[in-house]
């Protein structure tokens, strides 16, 4: 993909040939997040934050999924409001995305350092799925994805990436709006349970979205 993100979405950034930006707070379990989304810059579906960004950060709130001191990548990134949080929730977090995306999240995670300075700093790296994934460890201890089914051709590069991240014990969370356009249900039913048992936690009747948890096959 040359570092270039694909944009199939209809999104209104699109429209500007200006770079502007909106900063957005959100209150997560207690923590107020700053979230800067810069539109314009051809960043493409990497400028806004998801809604699947949200609702996976709920969740692992809402499930009391254990973050701390945890080593935590998360793919696909963006904005970073889902890797940011798992951040300040204690985890040790490594936000990935393309190349040009870059910039704005380290921004973001800049943005939002606790009064008293990370336990852990975030670290930001490029990690173009299917490219990049050997010059990172095997061994995470969560793998978190949230809206970045929706290229078909990327679901084979993606199930290579995801292979090389885990271990056995590997938890992955992925949140995911359902597009039939996109194919995003081929890649839970029949690509991602080809290498990982996959399991439905919680689905969003209303917003047609789901949060998905997976663990490598031994
Ligand atoms: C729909 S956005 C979701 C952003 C963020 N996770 C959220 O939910 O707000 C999809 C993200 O996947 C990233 N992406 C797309 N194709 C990629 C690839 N081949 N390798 C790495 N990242 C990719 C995009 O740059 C973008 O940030």
């Amino acid at each position: 993909m040359n570092g270039e993100v694909d944009d199939p979405f209809p999104v209104e950034d699109c429209l500007f040939e200006e770079t502007f930006s909106n900063e957005s707070v959100y209150n997560l379990s207690g923590h107020e997040l700053r979230i800067k989304q810069v539109f314009g810059a051809n960043l493409g579906v990497a400028a806004p934050v998801w809604e699947a960004a949200i609702h996976l950060s709920e969740y692992l709130a809402e499930r009391s999924v254990e973050l701390e001191g945890k080593r935590v990548i998360e793919l696909g990134a963006g904005a970073g409001l889902l890797g940011v949080f798992a951040a300040r929730l204690g985890a040790e977090v490594t936000l990935t995305d393309l190349p040009v995306a870059l910039p704005p999240l380290s921004a973001n995670v800049d943005a939002n350092t606790p009064p008293g300075g990370w336990p852990s700093p975030p670290r930001v790296l490029p990690l173009s799925w299917g490219t990049d994934q050997p010059h990172f460890p095997s061994d995470w201890d969560l793998v978190l994805g949230a809206d970045i089914i929706y290229l078909p051709k990327t679901f084979p590069l993606l199930i290579e990436t995801l292979v090389h991240l885990c271990r056995s014990g590997t938890e992955m969370f992925f949140c995911s709006k359902m597009r039939k356009e996109h194919r995003t249900h081929d890649f839970y039913e029949d690509y991602l349970p080809a290498r990982f048992n996959v399991e439905l936690v919680q689905r969003d009747e209303q917003q047609n979205i789901n949060i998905y948890k997976a663990t490598l096959r031994t």
